[in-house]
């Protein structure tokens, strides 16, 4: 995928219905999800527990996107092998998830996969700055993992513009989880992210029943985003 700074909208189906994930995968895509964001909890680094290598591994056939895996367990490195064979287009670990983040993401580019480093709200941004020469992706958390449907942190939106001048002209997408809607989108597009995860959001009103609402609330924050854009 030839890199740009498009506005990237990645449904989490943390919020999906856990029983269906096949077609809830289906359903986004047709309503116009760029990405597809699984989110992997261990019950150790965040207090909440998902999906393993055999889940991700069952979703891949489903997404004919692009699928990012948040990886929110520690220890890191033992597993990245695992989720790359499951299909993982993008691994993202936590900066915070051990001693050696720089070899995490070595460990991850060394699978062949695109390699991003997530960053917990208390983390400062300069943490990425030895690291960025090895990034595909930032992922800046605007609320503390484990759970959807959290209130947004505004002080990511600082952080999301300290980032953006490390980057430079520099291939490496910023993008934010946690919080996201139609209302908080617009700040963090006009700091300088470029993809951004929603779950509540998205899922918001709709099923595999009747996705449309789950268009709705994709284009509701696409429509924010690129608002803000111009106006920048
Ligand atoms: C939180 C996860 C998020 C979460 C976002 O730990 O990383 O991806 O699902 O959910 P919302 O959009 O509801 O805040
Ligand atoms: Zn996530």
């Amino acid at each position: 995928m030839a890199f740009d700074r498009s506005i990237k909208i990645a449904p989490s189906i943390l919020s999906a219905d856990f029983a269906d994930f096949g077609r809830e995968i289906q359903a986004i895509e047709a309503q116009g999800a760029d990405w597809v964001h699984v989110d992997v909890m261990d019950g150790h680094f965040v207090p909440n527990l998902t999906f393993g290598p055999p889940a991700v591994k069952a979703f891949r056939p489903h997404v004919k996107t692009f699928m990012d895996v948040h990886l929110m367990i520690a220890p890191v490195d033992p597993y990245i092998e695992a989720y790359a064979e499951a299909g993982a287009d993008m691994i993202v670990a936590h900066f915070e998830a051990g001693p050696h983040p720089h070899r995490t993401l070595q460990a991850i580019r060394a699978t062949g996969k695109k390699a991003g480093i997530s960053l917990n709200p208390g983390t400062p941004a300069s943490a990425v700055e030895y690291l960025l020469d090895l990034c595909d992706m930032v992922l800046v958390m605007s609320v503390n993992p484990g759970f959807g449907g959290q209130k947004f942190i505004p002080s990511s939106v600082q952080k999301v513009a300290q980032v953006r001048e490390m980057i430079g002209d520099r291939e490496i997408h910023i993008q934010v989880d946690g919080g996201v809607d139609p209302n908080t989108v617009g700040p963090l597009v006009a700091a300088g992210a470029d993809c951004f995860v929603a779950g509540s959001a998205v899922f918001k009103g709709g099923s595999v029943d009747n996705p449309a609402p789950y268009g709705e609330n994709i284009r509701a924050i696409r429509a924010a985003a690129e608002g803000a854009r111009k106006a920048a």
